[in-house]
């Protein structure tokens, strides 16, 4: 049994970091013709993650459904980033409960963000006895051992150290046309309110050698994006003595050719004049970037240990937009971060009066256990911080409706990657610039590029009809 250790994953010095290949040799019957239930939360990385797992458990057989009760294995991949997200598995554990009394034959497994904190796996030893497996974030590819193993005692195989990057990751990617291809784990950042450090350890960039392979057999295999991740894609290879930097990195995969590029998520930071140049030299790297800024105010950015301030993020803001015009720029922004006065907050609405983001995410502040900021005093009530969430939301709607309506009657290219959800009679892609489409065009449209002329727009998408060439 191995458990997670907050304080060690924060204090300790960065362990010297193996690239180990991935062990796919590990064979069952045990499983084949019975059913899995994976339900993922969180970001793109636990998207990707679950892309993994996926690929583990049909290796064995599994077949997937969506119906919880009909599952003989289930995969919960969790987030850890605010406290609904606990909530939410919380109350799917409770579910399994009743399955497991009703039904012997399953296994219940706990991965992802949660099952790196020291107090959910304390709760989960207490009160859960019948999840079977937990795993962390560091060892995704010791699942398929551990289903194998299983022998209905609760089994906890988390590592607070991470260490290792593994090559030669099976994926079942849920796309043919869109593929998420990691360029690096953790966080070295520790802003003060952020678990993920935590859960994901401290940077380790994969070698760009490995990672142009990917991208080149991608390509190979008939995709037309893909979208490089991290939690700090800029200071990629920062950690490694001879690796080149995320602009030249983005450049090598410019020219591999794959017709789009995209990468998430830019810490303000990082971000240097060469990548500018770079997404703004190369037309297959998507004039899109997602630039959290998290609050206006000086005072706050130095609490959260963001490590700019406002100034700073005009400056590199103003110099996006100079060179790269038509680029769109979204943020994240957290409201009622520990003791943030009105004063403080206008400073925010005032941030976004400026910038007028193409798009943000708004949260509101959830503490975090071991995390710096969740000692910090807060004397803010939970009805201001909403009322803040609700003024700041309908700034932010605004200015999204207002990008969204300068498509008008003007057309866009948009990659389509299938049936529109809202009208099947129609497909759905997004723009160069992220914006969200929904086109009357014929369904043999999917997976290719198409020119699309914008009929109407609205807050959070564009709706239009393939333009006839
Ligand atoms: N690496 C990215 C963000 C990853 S987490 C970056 O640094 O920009 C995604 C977003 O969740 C963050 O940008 C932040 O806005 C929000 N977030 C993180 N921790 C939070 C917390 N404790 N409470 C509320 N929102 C939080
Ligand atoms: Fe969290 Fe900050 Fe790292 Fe982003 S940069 S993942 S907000 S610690
Ligand atoms: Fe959540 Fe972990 Fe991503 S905490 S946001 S799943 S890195």
């Amino acid at each position: 049994m191995h458990k997670p250790n907050m304080r060690e994953a924060r204090n300790r010095h960065k362990q010297e970091v193996l690239y180990l290949d991935c062990d796919n040799s590990i064979k069952t019957d045990k499983f084949v013709g019975k059913k899995y239930f994976l339900k993922t939360y969180g970001c793109q990385m636990n998207v990707h993650d679950s892309e993994q797992i996926r690929a583990y458990l049909e290796s064995f057989g599994l077949i997937e459904t969506e119906v919880l009760e009909e599952a003989n294995v289930i995969v919960l991949n969790t987030c850890a980033i605010r406290e609904n997200a606990h909530d939410k598995v919380f109350g799917y554990l409770g579910r399994c409960k009743h399955l497991k009394k009703a039904k012997k034959d399953v296994i219940v497994a706990l991965g992802g963000c949660m099952s790196q904190e020291e107090n959910v796996v304390k709760l989960v030893e207490e009160k859960y006895p019948y999840v079977d497996i937990v795993f962390g974030t560091h060892n995704i590819h010791d699942l398929p051992r551990l289903l194998i193993e299983n022998t209905g005692k609760q089994n906890i195989e988390v590592y607070s150290v991470e260490g290792n990057v593994y090559e030669n990751t099976p994926y079942k990617r849920d796309s043919k046309i869109t593929a998420w291809v990691n360029i690096m784990y953790g966080c070295d950042k520790f802003c003060t309110y952020c678990i993920v450090p935590y859960t994901r350890g401290k940077q380790r960039s994969r070698r760009s050698s490995e990672i142009i392979k990917e991208v080149k057999s991608l390509v190979e295999e008939g995709y037309q994006e893909v979208t490089l991740l991290g939690q700090n894609v800029n200071a990629y290879g920062k950690d490694l003595p001879d690796e080149m930097s995320f602009a030249k990195l983005l450049e090598q995969v410019s020219l591999t050719n794959i017709p789009r590029i995209r990468f998430v998520t830019s810490h303000p930071w990082d971000f240097t004049d060469e990548m500018i140049d770079v997404i703004a030299k190369y037309s297959n790297i998507m004039p899109y970037i997602h630039l959290p800024i998290q609050s206006g105010s000086n005072r706050i950015l130095k609490l959260m240990g963001r490590r700019y301030t406002k100034e700073k993020y005009q400056e590199l803001f103003n110099k996006i937009k100079s060179k790269i015009p038509n680029a769109t720029i979204t943020t994240d922004i957290i409201v009622g971060f520990p003791d943030e006065t009105e004063e403080d907050f206008n400073e925010t609405l005032d941030i976004v009066n400026y910038c007028k983001f193409d798009g943000a995410y708004t949260f509101i502040y959830s503490p975090r256990e071991g995390t710096p900021a969740a000692t910090m005093p807060d004397n803010t009530s939970l009805e201001e911080k909403e009322n803040r969430l609700q003024r700041l939301n309908k700034l932010v709607n605004n200015y999204s409706l207002k990008s969204n309506q300068k498509y008008y009657h003007q057309t866009v290219k948009v990659l389509v990657t299938g049936v529109s959800e809202k009208d099947s009679s129609k497909v759905v892609g997004y723009s160069e610039e992220m914006k969200l489409v929904n086109i009357e065009a014929p369904l043999n449209t999917i997976g290719k590029i198409i020119d699309v002329y914008i009929t109407d727009c609205k807050s959070f998408s564009l709706d239009g009809k393939i333009k006839e060439q």
